[in-house]
């Protein structure tokens, strides 16, 4: 369990987050992701999720640009077709994917600069040009550190599960369109 000062310090954070991100969270089409598997057992909504948030607080610390680096990791992985079918992806998709991601990503949000750029070059070195701003680098870290864990199926923390679960807890709230 939790220790109570654990909890205020992380339900402040989670809330910070979801402040900055709430317009891509609700998103029916950024919702689709929970259909596809990214890693193991973990599909690619809860593992862009992870890496966002992650990166986000590593980020603040660095005092980089936050809401980018919560914002683009989010997108990072926003190609929505299943990577482990042969041909899912227009060529071989630790290459492509990135490129997917932000012309979806494009399709349904306003992006900035260092949000494109954490976005298409989260797959360096598959990938090779090295990124110019340190945002990017903050993703893809944090990026290959998750996915490592995913695919060892490495066994979370507690704060990791209350992460995940007060972050989709707000995904899935009923959202009242009536007086819009
Ligand atoms: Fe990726
Ligand atoms: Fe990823």
């Amino acid at each position: 369990m939790l220790s109570v000062e654990k909890q205020i310090q992380l339900d402040s954070e989670i809330e910070q987050f979801i402040a900055l991100t709430a317009l891509i969270l609700v998103h029916p089409k950024f919702k689709e992701m929970r259909q596809f598997i990214q890693h193991g057992t973990i599909d690619c909504l809860d593992h862009s999720i992870s890496v966002a948030f992650h990166s986000y607080i590593i980020a603040k610390k660095l005092r980089l640009d936050y809401q980018s680096v919560a914002r683009g990791a989010l997108l990072h992985d926003f190609f929505l077709y299943d990577w482990h079918h042969p041909r899912a992806s227009e060529g071989l998709h630790g290459f492509t994917h990135a490129r997917k991601a932000l012309e979806n990503a494009e399709k349904y949000f306003t992006l900035s600069n260092t949000e494109r750029e954490i976005i298409l070059k989260h797959m360096w070195p598959l990938n090779p040009s090295l990124p110019r701003k340190r945002e990017a680098l903050v993703v893809i870290f944090v990026d290959k550190w998750i996915s490592l864990k995913e695919t060892l199926r490495i066994r979370e923390s507690i704060a990791y599960a209350y992460i995940i679960n007060q972050i989709n807890s707000f995904i899935y709230l009923p959202v009242d369109f009536s007086n819009t």
